[in-house]
């Protein structure tokens, strides 16, 4: 068999990008796919295939998918990285907004997903690979379409799984919990956008989004269990990076709605109060506060 061939999108930055790097160096004809060309040209210096490519337009993906299958004949892997976050309270975020979100999120990688079946189902084989979150199994206030859109994502993906099985192909769904990438400040701009200086949620807002998050998590982790996940013989139906984002989603899982509301309102006000105190002006200067508890 030639070198397998792995489609990916959101590959200008982040996981998606660090995904690119670790299946090109693994051997694999990679096709990067992203809105912005620029980002990506270190990655064609490695000699890996970059293209324009908005998942939000249909035309878009099926360029993308047409490319790798004129040049190469074969699509072995796709991940389902692009993706932002649309945060804000949901009374807050506008309609448009609330369905661009889902737009990317969830009918973007879908749609690729319809694009590539044929093929994988000719070859009897592929995998796909859909990036989710744990806030995929999981909920906190202010990140309402987010979660909707990444709980959706699984869904999907499950329903997926036990339709294309028989066809010899494994979907994938991975988890990332707090992971460094540009993803915290474009959540925080949107946030930021999306609630009126007079909203009732603006302090709640104001407060998250002045928090700065450091994540141990890096995108190469993620970028590697990725590859762990789309090179096993035999794939768990979720990965997750960490025992910590792992213990998260069981404990959501097991637990009643009501302690997990108790549990996420309780954080929240410690953060709350850990950020107001660091904020003070007579507090001790930390240009930082480490904070774990948004769920992402
Ligand atoms: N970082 C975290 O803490 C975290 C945690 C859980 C899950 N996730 C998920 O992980 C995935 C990757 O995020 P990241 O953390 O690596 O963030 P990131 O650095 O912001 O990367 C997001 C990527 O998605 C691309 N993208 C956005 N809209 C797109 C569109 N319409 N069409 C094509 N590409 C688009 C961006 O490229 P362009 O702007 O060039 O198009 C970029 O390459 C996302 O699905 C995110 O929800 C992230």
């Amino acid at each position: 068999m030639t070198n397998p061939v792995a489609l990916i999108t959101g590959a200008s930055s982040g996981m998606g990008k660090a995904a690119a790097i670790q299946f090109n160096n693994a051997g694999y004809i990679v096709y990067a796919g992203a809105r912005h060309l620029e980002p990506m040209t270190e990655l064609e210096a490695q000699g890996i295939h970059i293209m324009k490519l908005d998942v939000t337009d249909n035309a878009s993906n099926k360029a993308f998918v047409d490319a790798a299958l004129e040049n190469e004949g074969r699509i072995d892997v796709l991940i389902n990285n692009a993706g932002y976050g649309s945060m804000g309270a949901i009374e807050d975020v506008a309609p448009a907004e609330a369905k661009r979100q889902f737009d990317v999120n969830v009918f973007g990688a879908m749609n690729l997903v319809q694009l590539v079946l044929p093929t994988m189902r000719a070859q009897h084989s592929g995998k796909i690979l859909n990036n989710s979150s744990i806030g995929g199994q999981m909920y906190s206030p202010l990140g309402g379409w987010y979660y909707a859109s990444k709980h959706a994502l699984e869904a999907l993906s499950d329903s997926l799984r036990l339709e294309v099985q028989d066809f010899g192909i494994d979907v994938i769904i991975i988890e990332p919990g707090g992971t460094a990438t540009n993803w915290q400040k474009i959540a925080a701009d949107h946030m930021l956008e999306a609630t009126p200086k007079d909203s009732p949620y603006r302090h709640l807002v104001e407060t998250y989004a002045s928090m700065n998050m450091n994540f141990n998590a890096t995108a190469d982790d993620i970028a590697h269990l990725m590859f762990k996940a789309a090179t096993t013989i035999h794939p768990k139906t979720r990965y997750q990076l960490s025992w910590g984002d792992r213990a998260l989603v069981i404990a959501v899982r097991k637990f009643s709605y009501k302690s997990v509301d108790r549990v996420t309102r309780l954080v929240m006000r410690l953060a709350e109060r850990n950020l107001s105190r660091n904020q003070a002006p007579d507090a001790p200067t930390e240009s930082s506060t480490t904070d774990d508890s948004q769920t992402i």
